[in-house]
This record gives structure tokens, sequence and C-alpha cells, in this order.
């Protein structure tokens, strides 16, 4: 059997081979602990620990829906120098041969030994991860989310734009709900057939948008398995840290057919909107679009969370949150470009991006 790919490094006393692979077993939780070195505040080590082991059954990521990737030491295979992880994601690709569902991946947690920095193992294994994707792994599109733009840029993935509208409120009083449109509150239970609908409705847009001929179009699909997937993360930190989970997963304006989903992010205390989901394009959906915006606001406050960020806002979001300042005045509305979390997307062997649409790059696709 051939070796597997190495890249030699200095170190003290002697230089180390790293050979890069799939984690093993016992290299898996050693991928953990490095992971918790970078990533684990607000958790301690052995809850970061708990949560890569509790994410591990979750739909989305058991059953090798999620694999660790590690540079190890070739005399100490439990020596992990460097790690990553990519986790599955359906897609939908739209080109001139038409439309098509493929598998995707995100990279994430990409972390090297604080005391082996500088000397290439991160960029060894992206490429070596890179290689893997492109053949066995059969992925179109691989996803990273980083502040590190320009580093992952110079490494074959494309940045997106990346704005966020955050909604803040002046006041500790509780915003209240005004004179817009009924809506009702989502549980766990709701979601799967919601986003079985959203799904439908994403590649119904795909298939009916203006297109180019030499274009591509990308959207990872919003499955319940994704769309659920950060509603049990956001729960084990709400357990972890504030001893009980959420009830509320997103809300619904039925009449509209118009919902939202979101995600208690407790790292960086705010509520995030996964995705904003709508029938079409009409002008009538901003009423509603505010008023589950501002059920958003009145969870964020109900957690504690200082703002709700919705990523990569439309028009009509816009416009919603426009709405709720003029009705709230108490309501802080700005639109940034994100520093964090920077959306960036590889294609199949590394092609550029000109020709190439990131269609709803929503925070529901994040890790
Ligand atoms: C980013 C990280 C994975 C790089 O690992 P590494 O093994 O040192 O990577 P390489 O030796 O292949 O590359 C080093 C490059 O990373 C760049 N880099 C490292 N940290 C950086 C930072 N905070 N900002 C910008 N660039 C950074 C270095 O400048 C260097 O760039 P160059 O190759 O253009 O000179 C490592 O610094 C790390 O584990 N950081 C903490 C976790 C993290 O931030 N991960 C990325 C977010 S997903």
């Amino acid at each position: 059997m051939p070796l597997p790919p190495s890249i030699d490094i200095q170190s003290s006393p002697q230089p180390i081979t790293a050979l890069f692979g799939e984690a093993t077993g016992d290299q898996k939780l050693e991928c953990y602990k490095l992971g918790a070195t970078a990533f684990r505040t607000p958790l301690t080590t052995e809850q970061y620990i708990r949560r890569e082991m509790f994410i591990d059954t979750l739909p989305l990521t058991r059953n090798g829906g999620w694999r660790f990737w590690c540079l190890y030491n070739k005399e100490q295979p439990k020596q992990v120098l460097a790690t990553c992880k990519t986790i599955h994601r359906d897609l939908i690709v739209r080109d001139a041969s038409g439309t098509k569902r493929r598998r995707g991946y995100c990279i994430a947690s990409v972390v090297s030994d604080e005391t082996h920095r500088g000397q290439g193992l991160a960029s060894f294994m992206l490429k070596k991860v890179a290689e893997w994707m492109d053949g066995p792994g059969e992925g179109s599109a691989s996803f990273v989310y980083s502040r590190l733009s320009s580093y992952y840029e110079s490494r074959g993935w494309n940045v997106h734009p990346s704005w966020e509208l955050l909604i803040t409120t002046k006041t500790k009083e509780p915003t209240e709900k005004t004179n817009l449109p009924p809506t009702r509150l989502l549980k766990a239970s709701d979601v799967p057939p919601l986003c079985h609908r959203d799904t439908e409705r994403l590649v119904e847009s795909t298939e009916n948008r203006d297109f180019a001929s030499d274009m591509t179009t990308i959207a990872v699909l919003p499955t319940a398995e994704i769309v659920g997937w950060l509603h049990g993360r956001g729960d084990f930190y709400a357990s972890e840290l504030h001893g009980r989970v959420t009830e509320f997963k997103g809300s619904i304006d039925e009449v509209a057919g118009v919902w939202i989903y979101w995600h208690h992010d407790f790292r960086r205390n705010q509520l995030v909107i996964q995705r904003i989901s709508r029938p079409g394009n009409d002008e009538k959906d901003i009423e509603a679009i505010a008023s589950l915006l501002l059920d958003a606001r009145i969870e964020a406050s109900a957690w504690n969370l200082s703002a709700v960020s919705i990523w990569s806002p439309d028009s009509h979001a816009e416009a919603a949150a426009a709405r709720i300042s003029a009705l709230v005045p108490s309501e802080v509305i700005e639109k940034v470009q994100r520093k964090s979390g920077i959306s960036m997307v590889r294609y199949t062997g590394g092609q550029r991006s000109e020709s190439m649409v990131f269609e709803a790059n929503e925070f529901y696709a994040w890790n």
C-alpha cells in the first residue's frame, strides 16, 4: 500500500514527518482537543469535546456526514499536528447542461498546533482535502466561512459578498409586537415539512431565474438536516451555558407563506436568521418579513442576545428592517461587512468565480 501524503517540518530535537489522512477513532479525540485550543470559547475544553461528540449524533453529521482530516506525526500517530473537518452539503447546481442535485462540503475548524505554525501544515492539509473533495469525495463545491479571507483566497477559495444586517435595540424595555401581520412561532416539529417546501422553492427559483449559458449557479439546499443541525448545536450551548434548551426555532406568517428559522448563537451573542423563505417576489411580503423579524427581536431579548443578524439581506429584508425601525423607533438597523464568517466558495478543480453565482448565501449554510 502506498504511504499517505507527507510533509516534513522543523521541530526540536529533530524534524517531524507529518502524514495526512482521515482521522482514526483515537486521532478524532486528538482533533477535538486541538480544535478546542482555537474554537472552544465560551465552552471549557471538556464541554467542547462533549459538543463534538454530541454533533457526531445529529442527522447531518452522523454516519460519515462529517469527516475529520489530520496531519499526524509519522512516529507517534496519536500526535495530531493539524486538523479540519468536511461537513456534508446538498447542492443544487444549474449550468448550461441543466439543473442537478450535487454533493458539496463545508470546511470547518481548520487549526494547526501552535508550536508548528507557519511551516505550511494547514496549507498542505487543505490541498490534500481539496484533492479528496475533487476526487473520491465527488464534491461540486466547498464552502469556508472565516475571517481569514486572504489566506483561503490564495489557496483556491473565492470570496463572495458578505454583508449582514444587524438589528439592535436602544432600550432595555422588551420589544413589543406592533400592528403587523399575525405570525406563529415555530417549534422543532414544524421545521422538517417547511424545509421540504423551502427546498422545492429554492430548486424552482434556481431553475426559473434569468440565466446566461456561460454561468453556473450553486446553492446549498436548506434541508431539514442542515437547518436542524444548527438548532441542535444551539441547544447544546443553551443547555451547557443556561441549563435549558430553546423552544422556538423561527416564525411563520401562514397567510403570506413566508417564514424564517433562527439560530441562537451564544458564541457571538446574536440571534442569527438562518433563512428567510418566501414564495416569490411580491412587495406585500415585506410586511410579513417585518413581522417575523420583530419576533426574532423578541426571541433575542428573551435570551439576552444583543442583536439579530441577517446575512446577505436582499431588498425585501432591508425594506422590512426599515419598516421595523419606522414602527419601533428604539430598534437600530445597521448594514455592515462581516468581519468573521466571510463566505468563500471553491468550485471543483479550483475554477475561478467570474462565471459562478452563489445563490442564497444565507446563514443556514454556515458552519
Ligand atoms: C490559520 C492557521 C490554521 C494556519 O496554520 P499554519 O499551519 O500556520 O498554516 P500555513 O503554515 O500553511 O500558513 C501560514 C499562513 O497563515 C497566515 N495566518 C495565520 N494566522 C493568521 C491570521 N490570524 N490572519 C491572517 N493570516 C494568518 C500566515 O500569515 C501565513 O500566511 P502566508 O503563507 O501567506 O505567509 C493557524 O494559524 C491556526 O490554527 N490559527 C488558529 C485557528 C484559526 O484561526 N483557524 C482559521 C479559521 S477557520
